[in-house]
């Protein structure tokens, strides 16, 4: 496959029918039974990161942003992603926030003209193309550009390499990679801690079976 047609690949899944499924299959099954990361984890990343002022990259259906403890009653929400589906999905969730949608790709600048108190990339580097030594610094270098001096940058990936995983979490995971759905078959822990350790002096990793949680401040 092209680079194009691999980053493509990462986003073409979310369909109105897979985003009507998602929440229960990935958030509810795979994350406690596969990849054994209970959702609560993820929530709980959302609730110590967020800001009055956020900008979400990969929405999915904008479960976490709904679930959210926010500082203020009204925060500023944007969404940024590749697919339509997943941008009307997440800004439909949390319509009583009145979110701002850019349709954009994550590998590219990110066209938003301004910057941001917080950003969550949950669940995104998993579904880019390439090795996480390769991508990842693409898309921290773009977010970074669009966060403020002291901001929260946040979120998770599932990993292979030594991550401990199930046979049926492993067959899920390679079929899955098969389909271009995940690219994760040469991501580690390490790789991406050598990413983070590159831009951040200030960063935090947690991990929880297959997943790694990653909280990092920009200076
Ligand atoms: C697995 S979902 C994660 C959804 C949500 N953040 C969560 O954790 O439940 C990945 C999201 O990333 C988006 N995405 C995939 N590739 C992208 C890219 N190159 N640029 C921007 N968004 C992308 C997909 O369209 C999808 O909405």
């Amino acid at each position: 496959m092209q680079a194009q047609d691999r980053i493509s690949a990462g986003q073409a899944v979310y369909t109105p029918f897979t985003l009507n499924v998602y929440d229960y299959v990935v958030l509810g099954f795979s994350n406690r039974f596969l990849w054994r990361c209970p959702t609560s984890k993820l929530e709980a990343m959302y609730d110590r990161n967020v800001s009055d002022d956020h900008l979400d990259v990969g929405v999915g259906t904008g479960y976490f942003l709904d679930k959210a403890t926010w500082p203020v009653e009204q925060p500023q929400i944007t969404l940024l992603d590749l697919n339509a589906n997943s941008l009307e999905a997440a800004s439909r969730r949390i319509g009583r926030y009145k979110p701002e949608t850019f349709a954009a790709n994550v590998f590219e600048p990110l066209p938003t003209g301004r910057k941001y108190r917080s950003v969550g990339l949950c669940y995104l580097l998993h579904c880019l193309p390439g090795a996480m030594a390769e991508k990842a610094p693409a898309v921290f270098d773009n977010v970074i550009e669009v966060t403020e001096a002291g901001g929260r940058i946040f979120g998770a990936t599932i990993l292979q390499g030594d991550a401990q995983r199930s046979v049926a979490a492993q067959a899920l995971m390679n079929f899955y990679n098969r389909k271009g759905i995940f690219s994760n078959s040469s991501d580690t822990f390490a790789a991406l801690e050598n990413v983070l350790r590159e831009r951040f002096e200030k960063f935090t990793t947690r991990r929880h079976g297959a997943v790694v949680i990653f909280e990092a401040q920009k200076a």
